[in-house]
């Protein structure tokens, strides 16, 4: 008499090693790799100074940037992550940093001086010596709000919030949440004016 015999692995789809959770996770960080390889080209490549800002705009927004409209990027700002969203009418003058940790949030008409930082990381102070330019990275989102000029040099800590049409002068520190309309000078950044607001007076980028 013939015996049926019932294979199971015949019947077993070709794929099935998919299932595995070590070749996912495998598979998974191998893509993250390459991912991340591919923007941080992407990153270098965009720094060329050769290359139109049009150009500049469409290589970042493909390494996972949100640009608005109107918004340039001069050369030679550096971007470690795509953890960074543009308005409309930005112009960013070059030398910009961003670390990359946090996310920056940053509004519409704003103006970015030359050589400013957005700096998202930070760590506790802990009472071991060695340890304290490596302990537990912890990171705060920046948000630089709608009508923003940073002023050249300027830099903004972890978590802080630039209000609403404030003017930071060049190489203020800003430390701490802004009010809006204000003129902010100095290390660490102060109110030293309100500003008035009139829908009144133009200019251009820079
Ligand atoms: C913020 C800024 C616009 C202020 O201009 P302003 O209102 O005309 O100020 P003034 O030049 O009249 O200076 C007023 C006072 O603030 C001081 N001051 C001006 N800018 C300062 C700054 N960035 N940091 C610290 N103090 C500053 C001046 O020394 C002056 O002090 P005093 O009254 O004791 O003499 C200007 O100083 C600035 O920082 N501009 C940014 C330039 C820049 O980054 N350009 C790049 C193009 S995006």
């Amino acid at each position: 008499m013939w015996e049926i015999r019932f294979d199971s692995n015949a019947l077993r789809p070709k794929y099935a090693f998919i299932k595995n959770a070590a070749v996912w996770s495998k598979l998974l960080s191998q893509w993250a790799r390459v991912k991340m390889k591919f923007q941080s080209f992407l990153f270098l490549m965009q720094n060329n100074i050769f290359i139109h800002w049009r150009v500049r705009k469409i290589i970042l927004q493909f390494a996972g940037l949100k640009i608005g409209n109107n918004t340039i990027i001069e050369p030679q700002c550096s971007f470690a992550s795509a953890n960074i969203e543009f308005g409309n009418d930005v112009y960013v003058n070059k030398c910009f940093f961003v670390d990359g940790f946090g996310l920056c949030r940053i509004g519409s008409h704003v103006r970015i001086g030359p050589g400013v930082k957005l700096i998202t990381s930070t760590h506790d102070i802990t009472n071991n010596p060695m340890a304290r330019a490596s302990h537990d990275v912890k990171h705060f989102p920046i948000t630089i709000e709608d009508g923003v000029w940073l002023g050249s040099s300027s830099i903004v800590l972890p978590g802080c919030i630039v209000r609403t049409g404030c003017v930071v002068g060049a190489g203020a520190l800003i430390t701490r949440d802004t009010e809006p309309n204000g003129l902010y000078l100095g290390v660490p950044a102060r109110r030293v004016r309100d500003l008035p607001i009139s829908a009144a007076g133009g200019g251009n980028p820079g």
